[in-house]
């Protein structure tokens, strides 16, 4: 069946102080998964394809592939949850300085959509145009963000809307996404950095 590969951008320094959003560059762990994930894919694997968002830290993940240059398709459907007026900000600013709001998303994550920018519902809608390309593309990797990953994986999956932001999407790892017998199957490979 249909294998895709797709992976989180390795830790940003955004990451490390748990901000949200923003266009923050790679940390030197993240750094470290960029080289990793180039030499994993360089022994073992073949990609014709390799689409990244707009933001530095997938490009910053893409940069140790072989023939990326040459490879790589930035596709703005990819870039993570626009978080509007909140971007930039950490959760704890976010929560000190509008509670209410703050309060809000965590009850209604799928629908609350940040002040000027977007829902997981938003995001979901926002990718789909991209989705028939990535579920029938052979040979591609996609290395995007949390929010987007988890709308990929439920469109995949079929996971019920209500668990959309709650699905787990790690760090450092590739994901091994596989069509088989009319459903997607993933496999986690860890590349711990
Ligand atoms: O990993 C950080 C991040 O990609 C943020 O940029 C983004 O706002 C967030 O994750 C999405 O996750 P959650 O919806 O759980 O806040």
């Amino acid at each position: 069946g249909r294998v895709l590969y797709i992976t989180r951008h390795g830790e940003s320094m955004y990451n490390l102080e748990n901000r949200i959003g923003g266009n923050p560059s790679l940390s030197n762990r993240g750094q470290q998964y960029a080289q990793k994930l180039g030499q994993y894919v360089n022994k073992n694997l073949k990609f014709d394809k390799v689409w990244t968002s707009e933001l530095s830290r997938t490009l910053e993940t893409s940069a140790h592939i072989k023939d990326i240059e040459k490879k790589r398709i930035m596709k703005p459907e990819l870039n993570e949850i626009m978080s509007g007026i909140f971007d930039d900000l950490s959760y704890e600013e976010f929560k000190d300085q509008s509670p209410i709001e703050y309060k809000e998303r965590e009850l209604n994550k799928l629908t609350y959509r940040y002040p000027e920018g977007e829902s997981y519902l938003d995001v979901c809608s926002r990718i789909e145009p991209v989705m028939s390309e990535m579920d029938t593309g052979e040979n591609l990797l996609v290395i995007c963000h949390q929010a987007v990953i988890r709308c990929i994986l439920a469109r995949l999956q079929r996971t019920p809307a209500i668990e959309i932001p709650y699905i787990k999407v790690p760090l450092h790892s590739l994901l091994k996404i596989t069509y088989l017998n009319g459903q997607n199957t993933v496999e986690v490979i860890p590349l711990n950095v």
